[in-house]
């Protein structure tokens, strides 16, 4: 299978989570390189749904290993009750390393996320209130805490008095509101740091040692390249680079070892939180796909604006990841509407667009220009052969590899790991 990487494609919830899982038999090691537990991966085996934020997918394969990249940022308390949950349905979490290198998530920056996002009023991102902004912020301002630095009795105090003390001045000073109180913080982080410090550890230096014993290597996005910080709806945004970039930054591994960058993409479009979705349906539509496709965050259990697909923003995610290949999700979902709706590109002011336009995030008048597929009736979910598709639905993946020049391969048609068309050989 050689070294993949699973990038989401839209706004996040592609279904990553599961493609991940189903790639991982045949990978030996699974990493996750962006983004904290903002993220949530679903995984439906056997009618046992296990729903994932931190910990990659790949976990759920007994002997495999799973590595939390450098590019992640980890809250250590939330990252123990995930373990602990997986343990104690019997999963092994034996094999899990955590990069020293990857930032710590505080309380205060949590609660600095949602004060922001209060105060920004009508100009909010939606974000998950997770903390996730305020701790990249502080990873680029050099003031972060390290997963190393939680292990560590005398480097924690070093470093975490002036990041709580600097947080506090916001919080108090700024906001006027209570601060923390470092002492009790630095109890808690060391507890964690106990529990975790056994799973910490150089982990680029492990992956070089993997790929060189000629182990196959899967990275696991988290988010999609629409919430990129630089290639996303800026600035309706996550913080960090869930693209293809993100790999090597976040993990420690270099580009010229990648072999396959593999898109995934919904059949349709969903989006949680604020910012432009051009092909967004508000009516009896949108409700529908929403009910269809059980679109609600995992994260934040908030229901997933729906539309249809969007080819404009599925080429620029083609071209900022340098994809290598599609999977396309939730084909099931669309059976049943009696016309299926494709986004071929946008028009403003008598230019069209086959590309998201940069400024997407701040005029909302861009026109998505339609093709539209007769719909079909039959339940395709399961399905596991390409030819058993209804027609409209071997159409809208024959236009998706037209559009974009990438081949779709595998089509995902239900939520259970056995859900899949694999169109790889
Ligand atoms: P991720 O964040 O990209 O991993 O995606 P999420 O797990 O947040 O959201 C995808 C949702 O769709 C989950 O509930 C999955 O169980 C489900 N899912 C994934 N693939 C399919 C599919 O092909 N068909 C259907 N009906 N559901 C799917
Ligand atoms: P997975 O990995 C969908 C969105 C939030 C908000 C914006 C910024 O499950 O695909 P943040 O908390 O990151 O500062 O919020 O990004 N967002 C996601 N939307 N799926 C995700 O992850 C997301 N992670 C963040 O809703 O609009
Ligand atoms: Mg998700």
């Amino acid at each position: 299978m050689a070294n993949t990487v699973i990038v989401g494609a839209q706004w996040g919830d592609e279904g990553k989570g599961k493609i991940t899982d189903w790639m991982a038999r045949s990978a030996d090691v699974i990493v996750r390189y962006a983004g904290g537990n903002n993220a949530g991966h679903t995984v439906v085996v056997e009618d046992e749904k296990y729903e994932l934020h931190l910990i990659p997918s790949g976990i759920l394969h007994e002997e495999k290993e799973c590595i939390i990249g450098s590019g992640v940022v980890v809250n250590p308390g939330v990252l123990v009750e995930e373990l602990e949950k997986l343990r104690e349905r019997g999963v092994s979490t034996d094999n899990l390393h955590i990069s020293s290198r990857a930032h710590v998530v505080l309380p205060s920056h949590q609660k600095l996320d949602n004060i922001e996002e209060k105060r920004k009023g009508e100009e909010k991102i939606g974000t998950t209130g997770r903390g996730i902004g305020p701790a990249y912020a502080d990873k680029a301002a050099r003031r972060g805490l390290r997963m190393m630095d939680i292990t560590d009795d005398r480097r924690l105090e070093k470093r975490l008095k002036p990041l709580v003390d600097y947080h506090n001045k916001l919080l108090e000073e700024i906001y006027g509101v209570e601060g923390f109180s470092r002492r009790k913080l630095k109890e808690e982080l060391l507890q964690l740091g106990d529990e975790l410090g056994p799973m910490i550890g150089e982990t680029s230096v492990l992956l070089e040692k993997r790929r060189r014993q000629g182990r196959d290597i899967l990275f696991e996005g988290a988010q999609g390249t629409l919430l990129d910080i630089d290639f996303g709806t800026y600035p309706y945004v996550t913080s960090s680079h869930p693209g293809s970039g993100g790999v090597c930054s976040g993990a420690g591994f270099g580009p010229t070892h990648l072999d396959e960058i593999m898109g995934v993409s919904k059949a349709y479009i969903t989006r949680v939180g604020e910012g432009p979705m051009p092909t967004e349906l508000r009516g009896d539509t949108g409700e529908r796909l929403r009910e269809k496709g059980q679109e609600f965050g995992v994260t934040t259990g908030r229901p997933r604006r729906c539309g249809w697909l969007d080819l404009p923003a599925l080429r620029h995610a083609v071209t900022v990841n340098g994809l290598t290949a599609l999977t396309i999700s939730k084909i099931d979902v669309l059976s049943g509407f009696e016309e299926i709706m494709i986004c071929r590109e946008y028009s403003r002011q008598g230019r069209s667009y086959e590309y998201l336009p940069a400024d997407l995030g701040l005029e909302a008048d861009y026109s998505p220009q339609y093709i539209t597929l007769s719909g079909w009736e039959r339940d395709i979910t399961g399905c596991q052969d390409f030819a058993e598709l209804p027609p409209s639905a071997r159409e809208l993946i024959e236009i998706v590899e037209e559009e974009t020049g990438v081949p779709v391969k595998l089509v995902s048609t239900g939520p259970d790991r056995e859900d899949i068309i694999d169109r790889r050989s």
